[in-house]
């Protein structure tokens, strides 16, 4: 029977954050860009469309909400525990480019949690259990906080595609990287 190095797997723990943040955040990220296309200004903004928009973005805020805490513990336990070896498959380079993604990453998320935070105009909530008042109450800085919350979605995007390309392009030429998380 051939066993499996298990240093070549990040833990249980990792697997299960991981996996949980991803569906969480493409969830967020494909929703809110929808939202948005759909405030566009050739979009006719009827009361379907209208009820639509407020739905998702109010799951979205709850969502995104729920998600902090598991992100806090997601990025300590990243930070406490060393990432499983690579073995021979990738080249120093290759690692110290995946680290550098990983890290931006990290920090995009955490923009966009904090910068939705702030974000917020209006009395929000998670889920209808409780309710939180907008913590910034001057429009520039409601309009700084917006913006940054929408670029730093565009780059966020940008590395999601760069992650799973990278992926693919590993799986096709026989590096299992995808087993790594699984
Ligand atoms: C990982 C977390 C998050 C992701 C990936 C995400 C993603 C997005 C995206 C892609 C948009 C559309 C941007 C645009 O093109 O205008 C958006 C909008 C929005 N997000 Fe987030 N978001 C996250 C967290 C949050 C949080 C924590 C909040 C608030 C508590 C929030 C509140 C909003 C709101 C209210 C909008 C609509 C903005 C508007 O109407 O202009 N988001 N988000
Ligand atoms: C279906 C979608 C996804 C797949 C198949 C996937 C797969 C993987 C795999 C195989 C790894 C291990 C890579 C390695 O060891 O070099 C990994 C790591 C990672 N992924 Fe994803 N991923 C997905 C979505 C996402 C999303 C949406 C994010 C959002 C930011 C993300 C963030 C990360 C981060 C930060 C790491 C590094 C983990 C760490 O060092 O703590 N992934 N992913």
């Amino acid at each position: 029977m051939i066993m499996e190095d298990a240093t070549l797997r990040f833990d249980r723990l990792a697997r299960i954050l991981h996996w949980i943040s991803a569906v969480v955040i493409l969830w967020a990220m494909f929703s809110g860009l929808c939202v948005s296309l759909l405030s566009a200004q050739y979009v006719e903004q009827t009361y379907v469309i209208q009820v639509a928009k407020h739905f998702i973005t109010d799951f979205n805020v709850s969502l995104t909400i729920l998600y902090m805490p598991l992100f806090v513990l997601r990025a300590i336990h990243a930070l406490r525990t060393k990432k499983p070896h690579y073995g021979e498959t990738l080249s120093t380079v290759q690692i110290k480019t995946a680290n550098l993604a990983h890290i931006c990453m990290y920090i995009l998320v955490a923009t966009l949690l904090c910068s939705g935070l702030l974000m917020m105009n209006r009395p929000f909530g998670v889920f209808g259990w409780i309710t939180m008042m907008p913590i910034i109450t001057d429009l520039q800085w409601l309009n700084v906080y917006s913006r940054i919350h929408q670029y730093s979605s565009y780059a966020l995007l940008v590395f999601i595609f760069l992650h799973l390309g990278a992926l693919l392009k590993h799986q096709y030429s026989g590096n299992q990287i995808l087993k790594r998380m699984l």
